[in-house]
This record gives structure tokens, C-alpha cells and sequence, in this order.
């Protein structure tokens, strides 16, 4: 998501700055203030977070520290320089059991260390400003990702098909899965209307893991063994929300355009992967 803000920002002219964790490690609180008070920013975009959800549930110390202690040094360094902030947060501070996509109005019910230590950067952003902007997403996939480590959902269904095994995918888990670059062009519209509080930025439609890969192999042109599986045969560490679906009414009302649909973003991200790995992008 970083790699597209910046993207974003710097295609309307902004002067953007990028850090990775080596420039900048946000739970440095220190390091943090220094470098705002440094380049004085109108604008903060925090889209650092420690994501392994779960591993979390081993390290629940160090997720709280990426994820809420950070956005607290980040909230704190933006007062000092009266920059605008915002921050990413998840679905996952959701349990999953509404059954319809959910509304920034909804309670909140964090089911594991990640989701709680997400749920604790809103809550610090919220407490050291007047008015942040607090984006919750969702399944994240972005270009950038055929080139990172941990990659994404779609790189991750790339990788298994071109190993000749079947492929097993929930079916009974439902999320909203979001294009990255389409994410950023909705954040930057935000920013630009100057608005504030929590906004959800999902996919816009409700699909299952299992589906969404079946999208995936469609717009690939690819044809693997793939089966559909279930949370009770496919146990994970961590608990997960099962219908995580975010809601775009909120961000519709505000006059932000609708995001694309699933088939035009996985088709999106496939263009962008080729020009990627051709070294046109
Ligand atoms: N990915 C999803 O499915 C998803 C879903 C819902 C919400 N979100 C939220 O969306 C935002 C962006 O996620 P993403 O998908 O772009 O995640 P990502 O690909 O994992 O990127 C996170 C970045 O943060 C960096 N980082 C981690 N700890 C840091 C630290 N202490 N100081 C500085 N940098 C640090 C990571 O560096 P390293 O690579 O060196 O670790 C990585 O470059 C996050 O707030 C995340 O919680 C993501």
C-alpha cells in the first residue's frame, strides 16, 4: 500500500517522501519526532504495520508495539507539526458475525492480538488528534507485492499453481478483498476533500477466498486443481473474522468514486504485474 500512496501523491503533484523500516522504524518514538520536525509534512500517511497475523498471537508485544504504540509516536510527532494524519486499520477490528458488510458505525469486537493491536493505533490516533483519518481495509493486494517477501493473496495463488499441486481455498471465509492503487486514488481523494473520522475502503464487494481465486486463475489465463476447503479443516492460529466485508456507503455518500470491481482489479493488477517483471513499470 505504501508504494502506491507514494505513487498516488506524486502523480497530483505532491512532494512525497517514502520511508521503509530501515529509514524510519515508527516504533522509535525518537527517531519518529525528529524526522517530522525535519521535513515539517503537511500530510502523514501511515501504511507500516506489523501484519503477521499469526505470529502476532506468539508476539502480541511486539504487534501492539508496530501497531499502536507506533501510530501513538506517529500522532504525537503530527501535533507537534500540526501535520494532517492518516492512518490504515483493518477489517479484523470486526468479529464477523453481522453477515453483511460492515459499517463504520459498527461495534467493534477484535478477535486476536493483531486485530486488538489495530484496534489501539485508532484508538491512539484519536487520542492525541482533533481529527485523523482513519482508513479500515481489507485484504490488500497491490502491484508492488510480486516483488516483496511476503506478497499477497494473488502472488500466493500465482506461486501454487505453478507448482502442479491442487490448491485448497476457503470457501466459508468472506472478506473485500482491495486493489491497492484504487485504494490510494480513494485515500488521496479524501485527503483533497479534507475529510476525517473513519472511512472503510474495501473492495466493494463481498467475496469469498475461494471465489476470489477463481477470479484470480480465470483473469491468468490458468487452470489448476482447485478445491474449496472450510476454517474447521483449514485451522489457523489466529481467529479470523469470517464475513469481513467493509462497506463503501459511507466513502459513496461522500462522493468518492465507487471502487472497481473485483474482475477489473484482479485484471488491473495482472497488467501491472507484466509490466513489473518487464521493468516497464
Ligand atoms: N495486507 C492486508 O491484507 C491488509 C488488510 C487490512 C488492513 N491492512 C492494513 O493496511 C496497511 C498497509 O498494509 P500492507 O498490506 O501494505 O502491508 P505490508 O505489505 O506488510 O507493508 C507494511 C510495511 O510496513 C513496514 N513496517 C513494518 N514495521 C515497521 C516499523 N516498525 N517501522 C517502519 N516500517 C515498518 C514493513 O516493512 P518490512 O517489509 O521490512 O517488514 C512493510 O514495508 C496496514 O496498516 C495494514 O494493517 C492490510
Amino acid at each position: 500500500m505504501g508504494t502506491e500512496l507514494v505513487r498516488e501523491f506524486t502523480q497530483r503533484g505532491y512532494h512525497v517522501t517514502g520511508f521503509d523500516r530501515f529509514a524510519v522504524d515508527v516504533t522509535d518514538g525518537a527517531r519518529v519526532e525528529q524526522t517530522l520536525a525535519d521535513i515539517d509534512p503537511a500530510i502523514v500517511l501511515n501504511a507500516a504495520a506489523y501484519n503477521q497475523v499469526d505470529v502476532a498471537e506468539n508476539e502480541p508485544a511486539a504487534a501492539f508495539a508496530g501497531n499502536a504504540l507506533a501510530v501513538r509516536n506517529l500522532a504525537l510527532a503530527c501535533r507537534q507539526v500540526d501535520a494532517r494524519f492518516v492512518h490504515f486499520s483493518t477489517d479484523y477490528v470486526f468479529d464477523g458475525t453481522a453477515g453483511r458488510p460492515y459499517t463504520e458505525e459498527d461495534q467493534t469486537h477484535p478477535q486476536g492480538a493483531y486485530a486488538v493491536s489495530k484496534l489501539a493505533g485508532e484508538l491512539y490516533a484519536q487520542a492525541y488528534l482533533d481529527s485523523p483519518l482513519i482508513v479500515r481495509t481489507s485484504g490488500v493486494f497491490g502491484p508492488a507485492g510480486c516483488r516483496t517477501n511476503r506478497g499477497n493473496f494473488v502472488e500466493v495463488m500465482l506461486r501454487l499453481a505453478k507448482s502442479g499441486q491442487p490448491i485448497r481455498v476457503v470457501e466459508d471465509h468472506v472478506a473485500s478483498p482491495t486493489y491497492a492503487p484504487a485504494l490510494a486514488a480513494r485515500t488521496a481523494d479524501l485527503v483533497e476533500h479534507n475529510h476525517s473520522g473513519v472511512f472503510h475502503i474495501g473492495g466493494g464487494v463481498p467475496i469469498s477466498w475461494f471465489e476470489y481465486a477463481k477470479l484470480i486463475f480465470a483473469g491468468a489465463g490458468l487452470n489448476p486443481e482447485l478445491r474449496p476447503t472450510n476454517e474447521r479443516e483449514y485451522r489457523t492460529v489466529a481467529r479470523r473474522p469470517k464475513f469481513s466485508a467493509l462497506s463503501n456507503g459511507k466513502l459513496e455518500l461522500a462522493g468518492i468514486a465507487p471502487m472497481p470491481s473485483m474482475a477489473d482489479a484482479v485484471k488491473s493488477y495482472l497488467a501491472a504485474r507484466e509490466e513489473i517483471l518487464n521493468g516497464t513499470r
